[in-house]
């Protein structure tokens, strides 16, 4: 039930259909790619801090420390762009729900903390992917906003890959 809850929780965090028949601005593009952001960092540092495992704890400290780097990136390339983020208001709901998730995983300890945050990041990450190539990259209309979502989308395959093989060798069920 919370796993699904979970999973839920993830796919309406990062999948669009508010922006269904609509054009993303680069504007709003880097609004929502940073807010998505910021939600991986907290996520992550709750694993680094809260983890049970060592598997755990350290992709937590890498998540976290690779997410602040993509964010610190985006903002410089948003002024070097000329660019003000915006953030649309649509996105509360986003922001809502990540709060559902982080106090939700701040009420588990132990080898239930480590199962509700590694499936967590794997649906997380698995829809980053999607939201960025689907998304993200199609709508981008500047070139170096384009550049910068294919430069770091080889560290998102690996969270999502790092996370899927921690679940392994904890033998948490992920689906
Ligand atoms: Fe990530």
């Amino acid at each position: 039930m919370k796993r699904k809850f979970l999973g839920s929780v993830v796919a309406l965090a990062l999948a669009a259909p508010v922006y269904a028949g609509e054009m993303l601005s680069d504007a709003q593009i880097i609004g929502i790619y940073s807010q998505v952001n910021s939600f991986d960092i907290e996520t992550a540092l709750l694993g680094e801090l809260k983890g049970h495992s060592d598997d755990v704890r350290a992709i937590g400290s890498m998540v976290s420390g690779d997410h602040s780097g993509v964010r610190q990136a985006i903002h410089q390339l948003a002024s070097e762009m000329g660019v003000q983020p915006v953030l649309p208001p649509a996105r509360i709901e986003a922001a809502q729900d990540h709060d559902t998730v982080i106090m939700q995983l701040r009420g588990l300890e132990g080898a239930a903390f480590d199962a509700a945050y590694l499936r967590h990041e794997i649906a997380f990450h698995t829809a980053a992917i999607q939201a960025v190539e689907g998304l993200l990259i199609p709508e981008a209309e500047d070139p170096r906003l384009r550049a910068h979502f294919q430069a770091v989308l080889p560290a998102f395959y690996h969270h999502l890959e790092v996370n899927q093989k921690a679940a392994g060798t904890l033998g948490v069920s992920v689906d």
